[in-house]
């Protein structure tokens, strides 16, 4: 396992709090591209995923050690727990999150229709879409990192210290207490696997649908996570970042340089290279649509891509 030597981590770190969004060129602007690392100090969870060279090792372990579905953790104070998402909590009143998608939450999931459908949500955070989901008639099933899995992170050599590490560990913990105190608070019956999209037990079944928001680029495989949820689900909802460089053709970017210093987040992708691909699992049948979410006080550009298989129906027809 990489260790990389502690030099000077500061919560202004790419992925920290302060972390910056990326224009085209690559250079950090004022907007964080993940806000869930906040918090203080917490032992280091040892582990292959931690140094961002092992989180494909560490499936089998996990797989053997963990449950199906965790049992739910009992999480009782704000303070514990770190928003990602704002939501207005039955109990604890409206809490302030990184991203607010209140107003647009139904463009967020390209206006699918939840009634009644098994939906895979893969990557919850603090479970806005998922305790949405859940009051529009859908049963939930969230895989969500486990510490086993870790972040899928770009391994910078100089960045990516061991205090970053450690804040990035402790903020995903009090990000799992979020969801879990909002669970609570909603009384919802969803369930979380703790593992990976790189690995989808067999056991969680089949799905109607399965939803992977704002997921893709943060890992280093986005296309592997894409043909696993595939396997398992009949209509895709993929939502990710909008760069208006990169629409219009099947393309990417690699986000970290050596210059920015970004350990959390691995490419820009377009709507096109997502339909490209979905087309050759099969998944032909696609739409995309454009809008903006609320994030820190700033409109934000996303896309959606919802896509499934042509209907045996159609298939007859033609
Ligand atoms: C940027 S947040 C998006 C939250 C939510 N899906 C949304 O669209 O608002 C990314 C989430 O994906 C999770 N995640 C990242 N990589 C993952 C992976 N390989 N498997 C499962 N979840 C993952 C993170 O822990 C986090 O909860």
């Amino acid at each position: 396992m990489t260790v990389l030597e502690a030099s000077g981590a500061t919560d202004t770190s790419p992925g920290m709090r302060s972390s910056p969004d990326r224009n085209p060129a690559g250079r950090r602007v004022a907007l964080g591209n993940e806000d869930m690392s906040v918090g203080e100090s917490i032992d280091a969870v040892d582990g292959p995923a931690r140094d961002g060279t092992g989180a494909l090792e560490a499936r089998s372990m996990s797989q053997v050690s963990a449950p199906l579905y965790a049992t739910p953790h009992v999480v009782t104070r704000l303070d514990q727990c770190v928003f990602y998402h704002s939501v207005d909590l039955p109990r604890s009143g409206a809490v302030k999150g990184t991203w607010d998608l209140r107003a647009g939450v139904d463009r967020y999931l390209g206006g699918v229709s939840f009634v009644g459908k098994r939906v895979l949500e893969i990557g919850p955070a603090t479970g806005y879409l998922t305790f949405h989901m859940e009051r529009a008639g859908a049963e939930v099933v969230a895989i969500e990192l486990s510490e086993a899995f870790g972040w899928d992170y770009v391994p910078q050599v100089d960045a990516l210290t061991p205090e970053v590490l450690r804040k990035r560990q402790l903020g995903m913990d009090r990000l799992r207490n979020g969801f879990w105190l909002a669970h609570a608070e909603f009384g919802s019956s969803a369930q979380v696997h703790y593992g990976s999209a790189y690995s989808i037990p067999a056991e969680l079944g089949s799905f109607d649908i399965a939803v992977i928001g704002c997921v893709l680029l943060h890992c280093r495989d986005p296309l592997k996570v894409v043909e696993n949820c595939a396997r398992v689900a009949r209509t895709l909802v993929i939502v990710d970042r909008r760069w208006p460089d990169l629409e219009g053709g099947p393309t990417c970017r690699l986000v970290p340089t050596r210059e920015n210093g970004i350990w959390d987040t691995w490419w820009d992708l377009s709507s096109s290279l997502l339909t490209q691909f979905l087309a050759v699992l099969g998944f032909s049948d696609a739409t995309v649509s454009f809008h903006e979410q609320e994030k820190l006080h700033a409109m934000v550009p996303l896309f959606t891509v919802v896509a499934s298989r042509p209907s045996s129906a159609s298939k007859t027809s033609c």
